[in-house]
């Protein structure tokens, strides 16, 4: 947490959390306030990871959306998992259901599925093997098959594709981040006039076309090891708008730039400091898997950590 202040609510978190063995685990797209008292800070995957080291306490207290507190459970069910605010859900974990997995496996019987961790428990017992925006050729590449159903989001599906000599078939149609969707090729193109020593880095949730113009393709924790080893003293930022506080507080030499400030993925903002307070004291919102979605989905969790 280095020399930061913290407000008076943010200390009796603090102390809260102590109390009940607690952790906090937020992902990079948390508000500044959350960021501040968070024990460990990440990307998907690396919170994936953190989630699957975690021995010694009673209570995950997770501030980000729905797929993640899950994938969280699915590694601890031994623990109590609580999200602040139990409306912070991902809109494209919810566009691909188990059904149509099921359809497009029977279409495709030699494929193997690998679905973004950005999905639903029930949808993730139906996969091989899951993977995130840092490691998802890494994941394909680590598979036998040529053939690869891979969902729920089309561009991540793209980014892969363009990178691998297997076939990619992106399930369902149309999946997609609305966040991500916000940007477009003349954003970039501004940003550089603005900005004509910055390096561009985006998202591979991004349309292809925007990728195509970007310097750099990366998950968000990539944009920050990028950020700390880049020669570069100025990037221009195509993903949600908070990484940009978590790249100036770890960077302060360096200057980033939103691509766009309106990219606000609404429902990661649920979550503010009295509802973290709430959940340490009330013990909830509660996030539970059904135990046999559980017990399946775990296989294809683990893999990928063990990929990675
Ligand atoms: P990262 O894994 O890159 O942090 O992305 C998560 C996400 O939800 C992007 O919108
Ligand atoms: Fe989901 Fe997009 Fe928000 Fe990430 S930014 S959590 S993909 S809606």
């Amino acid at each position: 947490m280095g020399n930061i202040m913290l407000t008076d609510l943010q200390k009796e978190i603090i102390e809260l959390k102590d109390e009940k063995n607690a952790i906090i685990l937020a992902h990079n797209y948390q508000p500044k306030e959350i960021q501040e008292i968070a024990d460990f800070l990440g990307d998907s995957l690396e919170l994936c990871i953190k989630a699957s080291e975690i021995e010694d306490k009673e209570l995950i207290v997770f501030c980000g959306v729905d797929f993640m507190a899950e994938t969280a459970y699915i590694l601890n069910p031994d623990k109590k998992i609580l999200i602040p605010d139990i409306e912070a859900e991902c809109p494209m974990a919810h566009m691909l259901s188990k059904e149509e997995i099921k359809t497009a496996k029977k279409n495709h019987p030699d494929a193997a599925v690998v679905l973004y961790v950005n999905s639903l428990a029930d949808t993730k017992a139906e996969a091989d093997i899951l993977a995130t925006s840092a490691n998802a050729l890494k994941v394909v590449e680590s598979l036998d098959e040529d053939k690869i159903l891979f969902g729920p989001d089309n561009n991540l599906a793209t980014f892969v594709a363009k990178q691998t000599n297997k076939e990619i078939i992106p399930i369902p149609d149309g999946g997609h981040c609305y966040v991500h969707k916000m940007f477009h090729e003349g954003d970039i193109a501004f940003a550089k006039e603005s900005h004509p020593n910055a390096e561009v880095i985006v998202h591979p949730e991004c349309n292809d076309e925007v990728q195509s113009l970007a310097d750099y393709v990366l998950s968000t924790g990539g944009m920050i090891s990028h950020g700390k080893e880049s020669n570069s003293k100025e990037f221009i930022i195509g993903t949600e708008i908070d990484l940009i506080t978590r790249l100036k507080k770890e960077i302060p030499d360096k200057k980033f730039y939103p691509l766009f400030d309106e990219a606000i993925c609404k429902t990661m903002k649920l979550h503010t400091l009295e509802k973290v307070k709430n959940s340490l004291i009330n013990e909830e919102q509660e996030v539970v898997v059904p135990k046999e979605i559980a017990e399946k989905s775990l296989k294809a969790v683990q893999r990928m950590i063990e990929v990675s």
